[in-house]
């Protein structure tokens, strides 16, 4: 399986060593960038294929990721030197750029859209994928072999893509915050920096698994560790009047209108 990358930063990147780990050959992977230097710098970091530009990844890899900031999507793929006909499969990760849209500028590929996130760098990602007109099984097949390997994948409708942009492809950002607060709590208190934050990534890692491993409702979760008059209800009132629940869901919701204004151009 030969896979190229349009643009190769920080998703790419992500997926690239998703792809790697497992098992996909370095040398089946093609990647370009917008320059000859940031596209050698990811060759030899990854040991995958530089190449100079999307028409010269086009044209040597069936199976396409477009990884550009949605920006610069219509840049790259109404390039005249570009050439995608129906033995490509492109898969899009760009935020609020929708199927409809993508074939426009190539309206002979088949087209898959994907939100994935950050943590696939570290085969935790979440990924969200809709399959355009014209995909079939096998299609399906490769994208979920793509995006597993890189963590979780969900086939959704593209009518909920704004909504999971603003959940999973947003939200590690708005958690990395959370875990920098929590550490900066511990330093107050006078902890080390580096103890501190991991205490306060296990923690939410810990967190996070006592969700999905005991199937609790969130809120209850919260209530056995709050003991009447004890120390964490002091710290939770803290939060409740500091409207930490609205702020956190107002994020999600900024973000997939974001997206939502973006699909619209
Ligand atoms: N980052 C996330 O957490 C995340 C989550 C979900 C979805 N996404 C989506 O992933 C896409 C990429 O985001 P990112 O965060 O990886 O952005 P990024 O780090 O800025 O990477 C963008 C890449 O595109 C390259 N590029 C720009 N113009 C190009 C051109 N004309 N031809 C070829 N390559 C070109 C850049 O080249 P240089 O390296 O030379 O600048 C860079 O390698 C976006 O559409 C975003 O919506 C990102």
């Amino acid at each position: 399986m030969r896979v190229g990358f349009i643009g190769a930063g920080k998703m790419a990147k992500a997926m690239i060593r998703g792809l790697i780990s497992h098992g996909i050959a370095p040398g089946e992977i093609l990647v370009c960038t917008s320059n000859p230097v940031s596209c050698a710098a990811v060759s030899s970091e990854y040991g995958v294929r530089g190449c100079e530009s999307p028409a010269e990844v086009a044209k040597e890899a069936n199976i396409l990721v477009l990884a550009v900031k949605p920006v610069h999507v219509r840049d790259v793929l109404s390039h005249p030197d570009i050439r995608m006909n129906s033995r490509h499969l492109l898969i899009s990760v760009a935020a609020g750029i929708r199927i409809s849209t993508l074939r426009t500028y190539v309206p002979d590929a088949r087209i898959v859209r994907v939100m994935p996130n950050l943590c696939s760098a570290v085969m935790s990602g979440v990924s969200c994928y809709t399959m355009g007109d014209g995909t079939d099984s096998d299609d399906e097949k490769t994208v979920r072999m793509m995006l597993e390997s890189m963590g979780r994948a969900f086939r959704i409708e593209e009518k909920d893509m704004d909504a999971v942009s603003g959940l999973s492809g947003s939200s590690p950002a708005f958690v990395f915050m959370v875990i920098d607060a929590l550490a900066d709590g511990g330093v107050r208190m006078g902890l080390s920096e580096e103890f501190a934050l991991e205490l306060a990534a296990l923690t939410v890692e810990g967190a996070a698994r006592t969700v999905m491993g005991t199937g609790e409702d969130p809120d209850i979760l919260k209530e056995n560790v709050c003991s009447p008059g004890g120390t964490t209800i002091e710290g939770v009132k803290v939060l409740e009047e500091g409207g930490l629940r609205k702020l956190i869901s107002d994020a999600v919701v900024a973000s997939a209108r974001k997206s939502e204004r973006m699909s619209k151009g």
